[in-house]
């Protein structure tokens, strides 16, 4: 075996020269974080992530509902997680308002219109099977939508996209935790597996 002794000498190892970087950093300073490279709309981008930020805040109000109200003697375990779980909504909240921010926009946290603005709903659920269905639906909403939009962001907005995707993957590890309560209390899944 032979082993490559020189690497092609004229290979320009970045895209754009550093000098290219600064100049065009230095540029157009009112505009913030968002750089003449980027690919998206902005606008648009802010106006979608106001939906995700409606739906996560959605999320943290239905978990810590649930969290409190559940009740009965096999609400202990479930309590918990729900408690869990409305942590993690608030850190995707918290995640989206601070990419709002970054766009340029105001993150919308105005309870007028929140229902409205967000994907999943706000139910609270009749007893402890009722808000296990609830959430488990939510989740698959919030699933299927975050993964329309990691297309939409594409290359367009790759930190847009990759915040989501980590969303997604814990938003794929709730609907997966609230499937197997739901398993574990009712004794058989509410949806056929796809
Ligand atoms: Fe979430
Ligand atoms: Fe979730």
């Amino acid at each position: 075996m032979t082993a490559t002794t020189s690497a092609p000498k004229s290979i320009q190892p970045f895209l754009t020269d550093v000098k290219e970087l600064r100049r065009r950093a230095r540029q157009h300073l009112e505009t913030g974080n968002i750089t003449d490279t980027y690919r998206g709309d902005v606008d648009q981008a802010i106006e979608i992530l106001q939906n995700v930020l409606a739906t996560e805040i959605v999320c943290v109000l239905r978990y810590t509902m649930h969290a409190i109200a559940a009740t009965g003697i096999a609400s202990e375990g479930v309590k918990d997680e729900f408690a869990e779980h409305a942590r993690e909504e608030q850190e995707h909240m918290m995640m989206v308002a601070e990419r709002i921010n970054q766009l340029g926009g105001k993150p919308n946290f105005d309870p007028e219109g929140l229902a409205s603005r967000s994907a999943s709903q706000y139910a609270p659920g009749e007893n402890l099977v009722d808000m296990i269905k609830e959430n488990y639906i939510a989740e698959r909403i919030a699933v299927d939508h975050y993964r329309e939009l990691i297309r939409y962001f594409a290359e367009k907005d790759p930190t847009t996209r990759v915040m989501l995707e980590g969303i997604l993957s814990t938003e794929e590890e709730h609907a997966n935790d609230m499937h197997d309560l739901l398993v574990a209390h009712e004794g058989k899944p509410m949806l056929p597996s796809e």
